[in-house]
């Protein structure tokens, strides 16, 4: 049996994960990718990391130039993360002749176009399906299994972290603040989570899978990106009562005015598939032409779901260099600009703060209507005569750019105490 050499770069969650995968499962690999995958090196710079996992000298590695600089290697798996030294060790270990693993959202959606073209410059491979979804193999779902479809849409929910805030403010009841610490006491957010509730790592994700599903780039900078700390609790039980749940949704449709691209909290009906998507689970939503309408759902993040992903890159490397199995072609990062939001058309959900007195709900529809938005369902559940009440006002399709303007118009009224809460309706 031909053996394929790999190196662990990085230690940590996932790479702790990996490491044990292929330690404990190295016979059962070995049967079912007719190839041995033998590791060589692991390597971190964090002593403690290296000394947790038991490992044998002959593996333990400090400096990960030993790693990108050793012949034998033939795949280095990066599991360091960030866009410094992680993108120099991908690009050398190209130079190297070695192939590449990953992780890294945030590098493979900020420069995944200078990667790709790295690789192919030194004819080299990275493989990615652990960068979006964690265990959930979406990646090669959309590369390889969905590959006769050309797909319309993905609705997704991918990070855990937000999902799992979100869930404990709508089925605990709890505040934002409140959930954000049981996330991290539980250790689903981590102690600065600002990429994962500020939208900015499904963002990430997003980027990667639109590319990958509708072979154009989208530059990370057009993806709009709003996350979820100014849901009010008050939010979620507004939604709730009207027959919704608030979830953060990473969106990308091919649409008649291009690809239209965000990360918004959004509402959802409860009985949409996505709405029952609960916890630090992650769930993404496809239509393809062939396949129709067609859900992945799993665990997006942690140590052994992810490592689950990367292990089955390493193999599928494994299987094209030792095995001769077909190489997939590199992503086409052909570019394209998103749809701008403004041209976006969407029901709303309104939170309005007014001042509980007669005609105000009059003068807040009067300017909805000369913006040609319709109102669907009108609440206002407390009466405090003189006060401060919400009222909540859901609407019709309306172009973003009518919305913004009537909005702008309506927070300057006397009787809106507060900027208004919107958030966008998905169906
Ligand atoms: N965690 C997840 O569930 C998850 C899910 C999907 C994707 N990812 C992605 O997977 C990658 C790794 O994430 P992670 O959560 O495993 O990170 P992590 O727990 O922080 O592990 C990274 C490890 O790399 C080490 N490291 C940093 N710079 C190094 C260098 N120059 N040389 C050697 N070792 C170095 C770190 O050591 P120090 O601590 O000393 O810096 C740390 O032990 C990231 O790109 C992340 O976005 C993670």
């Amino acid at each position: 049996m031909k053996t394929f050499n790999v190196a662990i770069v990085g230690l940590g969650t996932v790479g702790s994960g990996v490491y044990k995968i292929l330690k404990q499962k190295a016979s059962l690999l070995a049967h079912r990718a007719g190839v041995r995958i033998r590791l060589v090196a692991a390597c971190d710079n964090d002593a403690k990391k290296r000394r947790a996992l038991n490992l044998s000298r002959s593996i333990a590695v400090r400096d990960l130039r030993q790693v990108v600089n050793d012949p034998k290697i033939d795949c280095i798996v990066e599991l360091i993360g960030g866009k410094g030294i992680a993108k120099k060790l991908i690009l050398d270990a190209f130079k190297n002749g070695k192939d590449v693993v990953t992780a890294n959202k945030a590098l493979l959606a900020e420069c995944g176009k200078e990667v790709f073209a790295a690789a192919k410059r030194s004819d080299r491979q990275i493989y990615f399906e652990a960068s979006v979804g964690g265990g959930i193999p979406v990646i090669k779902s959309l590369r390889e299994s969905l590959v006769s479809n050309d797909i319309s849409s993905i609705l997704s929910i991918i990070n855990g972290t937000a999902n799992y805030i979100l869930t404990r403010m709508s089925i605990d009841k709890m505040d934002f603040k409140q959930a954000l610490k049981l996330a991290q006491h539980k250790g689903y957010a981590e102690a600065d989570p600002s990429f994962d509730i500020e939208g900015i790592d499904s963002a990430h994700k997003i980027t990667i899978l639109s590319e990958i599903a509708f072979g154009k780039s989208v530059s990370l900078k057009e993806v709009y990106c709003q996350g979820i700390t100014h849901i009010d609790e008050a939010d979620i039980e507004f939604a709730d009562e009207v027959g919704y749940v608030i979830k953060l949704l990473a969106i990308a449709k091919q649409t008649k005015g291009g690809i239209e691209i965000r990360v918004q909290p959004t509402l959802l009906p409860k009985d949409h598939i996505l709405a029952s998507v609960n916890g630090s689970f992650n769930a993404i939503y496809l239509h393809g032409d062939e396949t129709g309408d067609m859900l992945l759902y799993g665990r997006g993040a942690g140590s052994r779901p992810t490592a689950s992903a990367v292990v089955s890159d390493i193999i599928d490397l494994a299987k094209v260099r030792c095995a001769n199995a077909p190489l997939l072609p590199y992503p086409a990062f052909a570019p394209i600009s998103a749809k701008k939001l403004v041209d976006i058309e969407s029901r709303y959900y309104l939170r309005f703060s007014v001042i509980d007195k007669p005609g105000v709900l009059s003068q807040i529809s009067s300017l909805l209507g000369k913006q040609g938005i319709s109102i669907s369902d009108v609440m206002q559940r407390e009466r405090k005569a003189g006060r401060v009440v919400p009222l909540i006002v859901l609407t019709h399709e309306a172009y973003e750019k009518n919305l913004r303007a009537a909005i702008k118009q309506i927070d300057r009224l006397k009787c809106i105490k507060k900027r208004t809460q919107v958030l966008r309706i998905e169906e």
